[in-house]
């Protein structure tokens, strides 16, 4: 979908923006935010480049730089701390050979950390772009890992 069509999928309102950010972010194969979107969610929200790129600088779940195609989100939290999310970070670092913020060489995942994802019952917990994942240990994210690979 190119952009003018996800603008106009939103009433040019303000109270729109995180929505029109999101569906930009998403539609980039690279799932960032372009300069070229923000200026363009900037001109059609009528507010400033600077507004909208202080916007996405301020929530983690959007990127001013590219990524890689999944991104994996593993809960920093204390909860999942407690259970055990520094050891799957470290494991996912060396597996996919990747500090935090880093996309893999063949451009296929890139690793953020976040905070709580609201579903401390099953810490540690990550999010694979939109889907929830929890109870981890290393085979299981392997086995997560593996099935998104072979999906694509
Ligand atoms: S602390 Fe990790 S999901 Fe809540």
């Amino acid at each position: 979908m190119n952009r003018e069509a996800i603008l106009k999928k939103f009433e040019p309102n303000l109270s729109n923006i995180l929505y029109i950010m999101h569906d930009l972010q998403d539609n980039n194969p690279e799932r960032y935010l372009a300069k070229e979107d923000i200026e363009a969610c900037g001109d059609y929200l009528n507010v400033p480049y600077s507004y909208v790129h202080s916007v996405a600088s301020f929530y983690t779940m959007f990127s001013l730089k590219p990524r890689g195609r999944n991104i994996i989100r593993l809960c920093e939290s204390p909860p999942c701390h407690l259970m055990g999310a520094d050891s799957l970070i470290d494991y996912l670092k060396g597996s996919l050979k990747v500090d935090i913020g880093g996309t893999t060489k063949d451009g296929m995942f890139t690793l953020e950390l976040t905070s709580c994802l609201g579903v401390c019952g099953v810490a540690p917990a990550m999010m694979l772009n939109e889907e929830m994942f929890g109870n981890l240990t290393p085979e299981k994210v392997d086995s997560i890992l593996d099935k998104r690979r072979k999906e694509i």
